[in-house]
């Protein structure tokens, strides 16, 4: 095991300097034009990511939690609607909801793909329930047809969180095409990253696309006309040159990724105490997280970071047992799985420009925690 190799947990300074070209020039072309709020480069953005996702209408905002929270509002929840979502996710899935004034009914997840377990649905529905948020954690779609069957059969609409899957195709359909609208996050990290915080939501619905568009300017499409009352949640001009420079490169940055995954799939398979990854059937999973688990997490991460190796747990503990959400009183037993996979998940790291001397550092650094 070669200690001088250090494997970042993702390294967008790489990233940068492989499309330095385009992006300086992207990003200098906005200057010249000071185009920053609005204005063509979001324009031609909202066009092609909605091009890219196989949708008609795409609204850029500042984030992925704030798409969410457009979203929903857009939908017209009211005070004291239940929305079912995932119980292990980032909290933007979950607070966008109170933020949107509803309230969180958390589903517990599928034991070995950590999405929505669909088959506890029913269970969670009440004469309040008007809509469900599943996501596509990690990168691999959660059980579409199941949650569109349960959807259509109770009259609720669905949200796809697809912060974390952009391209991912449950079969051969892409994620973000399913549900009334769907919401992207654009955060540095993400398979498809800005250059600081950025968002978008798109829908097939034109309608809607207009009043989350109203929703997200001030309540209004013209200077000076607000029909509602709407928040601030923009994406710069900046932001969107970025973005449109590299969505050109994201499907093959997703090859390299499912390459990579593959690869530590083949070297991590057989290692004794590891659970790699569960890819369900008819999933195209982009790994956006490669989660592996182990009983001993926690010393393996610490093996892991002296070896030079940095990991990050996603997430260490489930949404429904964070202090946030103590008002609803659960208890482990509530969420069986979310909690038992709380504490043995680890992501590795993984992003296109991993050389193989990294995958192979990364792999021999866990094979000699587990001998
Ligand atoms: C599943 C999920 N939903 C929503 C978000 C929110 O995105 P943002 O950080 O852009 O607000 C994230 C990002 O971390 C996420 O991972």
């Amino acid at each position: 095991m070669s200690a001088d190799v250090q494997v970042p947990y993702a390294d967008l300074h790489a990233q940068y300097l492989s499309i330095k070209h385009d992006i300086d020039g992207a990003i200098a072309e906005v200057i010249r034009s000071s185009a920053f709020i609005r204005g063509p480069y979001v324009d031609r953005f909202e066009q092609e990511f909605a091009t890219s996702v196989g949708v008609g209408n795409c609204v850029s905002c500042a984030n992925g939690t704030d798409a969410l929270y457009i979203a929903m509002s857009a939908l017209g929840l009211a005070a004291g609607d239940e929305v079912i979502t995932t119980a292990h996710s980032w909290i933007s899935t979950s607070e966008a909801i109170t933020q949107a004034g509803g309230r969180v009914v958390f589903c517990d997840t599928d034991r070995d793909t950590y999405t929505i377990d669909v088959t506890r649905l029913e269970s969670l529905l009440t004469s309040r329930t008007v809509g469900v948020i599943p996501v596509h954690l990690a990168g691999q779609p959660a059980d579409m047809d199941a949650i569109m069957a349960f959807a259509h059969r109770h009259g609720l609409w669905v949200i796809e969180d697809c912060a974390q899957a952009h391209l991912a195709r449950y079969k051969e359909r892409q994620v973000g095409t399913f549900g009334a609208a769907a919401t992207f996050s654009f955060y540095p990290g993400k398979n498809l990253g800005a250059m600081g915080d950025a968002g978008a939501v798109v829908t097939n619905d034109p309608a809607l696309a207009r009043r989350m568009a109203i929703f997200a300017r001030h309540g209004g499409l013209q200077k000076g006309e607000h029909e509602i009352e709407g928040i601030n949640s923009r994406l710069d001009g900046l932001q969107a040159a970025v973005l449109s420079v590299k969505l050109r490169h994201l499907p093959d940055w997703t090859i390299m990724r499912q390459r990579i995954a593959a690869r530590y799939d083949e070297l991590l398979g057989e290692v004794d105490g590891i659970g790699t990854p569960v890819l369900a059937a008819d999933r195209e999973h982009v790994y956006h997280l490669y989660i592996i688990r182990h009983e001993r997490r926690d010393a393996l991460a610490a093996h892991l970071k002296t070896a030079g190796v940095q990991t990050s747990i996603n997430y260490p503990i489930a949404l429904p047992f964070l202090p946030a959400y103590r008002r609803f009183g659960h208890v482990p037993a509530d969420f069986p799985n979310a909690h038992a996979n709380q504490s043995r998940i680890l992501s590795l790291p993984l992003f296109a420009e991993m050389t193989e001397r990294q995958v192979m550092h990364t792999v021999e650094s866990i094979r000699s925690f587990c001998r």
